[in-house]
């Protein structure tokens, strides 16, 4: 039996600005982390760089067409920083040109923007200021946020603070392996705070000073963790990763407060809490519109007494993405379950899913990427039973319309529905592609 989609809820497709967009010299544009992170050697897989990426800032209304051929209802994408404030308190209208038309352009196509306001592009000025470390990041925050909500809210359908605020704060300053590669818990979690901070600040902006009207919230990578065994040791260590990766977000924003468990387990490495001053869960916790989601795979593990949090990866013998990630859609409607229970009844929009496979272009153009088929199928399946059980999910965006460039994995890895080779740019619609336009059509799957 077919499972159907009501006419309100919205298909979509997502990208970046870093991962998509190169001419990183043009339009008064200045460098980001990503940009210095990415040119040191050693950093990124083959030394690639988002200098020319998917050359989608000339070429954004091919883009758009592929967007349109698909019969989504929205786009999501994000702004690059530093586009708009290339220098500190410096302006740059023309950076700002370039979302104006391509909003415009989507408006105009009848495709609703979904605009991420951070995907992790901070300008290097900032970093050198102290980033996201420092206090002060969240009024540099507050001016772009504010710019971006002035000139283009009225051709925004919906708007994302932050994307993933885990990534951008533990990978990038406690792991190390995203800009701007510091191995620090303490930075880590001021990063964190600061991050979360600005979310609150902007929020508040949006609705309280500039009394605008559209949807705003925050987009978390949300992943259910599994113990390996019902063992003491391993549900602890699933404790611990779920504190790490999902609560430390999660409660802040929905709840107020931080996890006493992780407070406790952090606190070796941090002098004090002291960079939580009075106030600032409140406004963290600052009520907005939906939670997105960004859901990929679950997580399986067990304890390991000699890593910092007693937690490393299990075995786990479930099939994989090409990043040799779980595929779980069982699990993540666990998640969602969960979610209801204990966070919130916000609509939630999954902001992203998709994954990585092996693909390869056939002399006719054609890519026959069967396991992203399936991959897709399984979680929109997952998605339409969810909303069959009253679980309000507002909207499913497939990560990513275009192959790109994927962080620390350079161009080695690709998620897009679209294959770009990189060589002549040119784009080559996958079978995920088509069968997505085949399900965002009938609504149904
Ligand atoms: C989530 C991130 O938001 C996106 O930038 C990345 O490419 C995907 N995960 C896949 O790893």
């Amino acid at each position: 039996m077919k499972l159907k989609f009501s006419k309100d809820f919205i298909f979509g497709t997502a990208t970046s600005s870093y991962q998509i967009e190169g001419a990183i010299n043009e339009g008064g544009r200045t460098p980001s982390i990503w940009d210095t992170f990415s040119e040191t050697p050693g950093k990124v897989l083959n030394g690639d760089t988002g200098a020319i990426a998917c050359d989608h800032y000339h070429r954004y209304e091919e883009d758009i067409e592929i967007i349109k051929s698909l019969g989504v209802d929205s786009y999501r994408f994000s702004i690059a920083w530093p586009r708009i404030f290339p220098k500190d308190g410096e302006y740059n209208a023309e950076g700002m040109e370039f979302y104006k038309n391509l909003s415009m352009k989507l408006v105009e196509a009848g495709i609703k923007p979904f605009v991420t306001l951070y995907h992790w592009d901070m300008p290097q000025w900032a970093h050198e200021k102290g980033g996201w470390v420092s206090r002060d990041s969240v009024q540099w925050f507050k001016e772009f946020a504010e710019k971006c909500f002035e000139e283009l809210d009225e051709y925004v359908g919906m708007w994302i603070t932050h994307n993933e605020p885990w990534c951008a704060a533990l990978l990038g300053y406690h792991q190390g392996v995203h800009a701007p590669g510091h191995t620090n818990m303490e930075e880590a979690l001021k990063a964190a705070h600061h991050i979360m901070l600005s979310h609150g600040e902007a929020v508040k902006l949006y609705k309280e000073e500039m009394k605008l009207k559209k949807s705003i919230g925050i987009t978390l990578n949300l992943s259910p963790v599994y113990g390996a065994s019902d063992s003491q040791n391993d549900q602890l260590a699933a404790n611990n990763l779920d504190g790490y990766v999902n609560r430390w977000f999660l409660d802040p924003i929905l709840k107020g407060n931080y996890p006493m468990d992780m407070m406790n387990l952090y606190s070796k490495y941090v002098h004090s809490y002291d960079f939580i001053k009075e106030g600032d869960l409140e406004l963290i916790a600052y009520p907005s519109d939906f939670l997105g989601i960004n859901f990929y795979n679950r997580q399986l593990v067990e304890f390991h007494s000699a890593s910092d949090f007693l937690f490393k990866s299990a075995y786990s013998d479930y099939p994989k993405s090409g990043m040799g990630w779980d595929i779980s859609p069982k699990e993540f409607k666990e998640l969602i379950y969960r979610l209801r229970e204990e966070y919130t009844d916000l609509p939630i929009y999954i902001t992203e899913n998709g994954a990585a496979f092996d693909d390869v272009l056939e002399e006719d153009g054609t890519v026959h990427d069967k396991d992203r088929v399936s991959y897709v199928e399984q979680h929109l399946t997952a998605v339409a039973e969810l909303n069959n059980e009253g679980h309000n999910i507002a909207g499913y965006y497939l990560w990513s319309l275009l192959d790109n460039f994927e962080w620390a994995f350079g161009y080695e890895k690709r998620f897009g529905i679209t294959y770009v080779d990189f060589d002549t740019q040119k784009r080559y619609l996958k079978d995920s592609a088509k069968r997505y336009t085949e399900i965002v059509k009938a609504r149904e799957i």
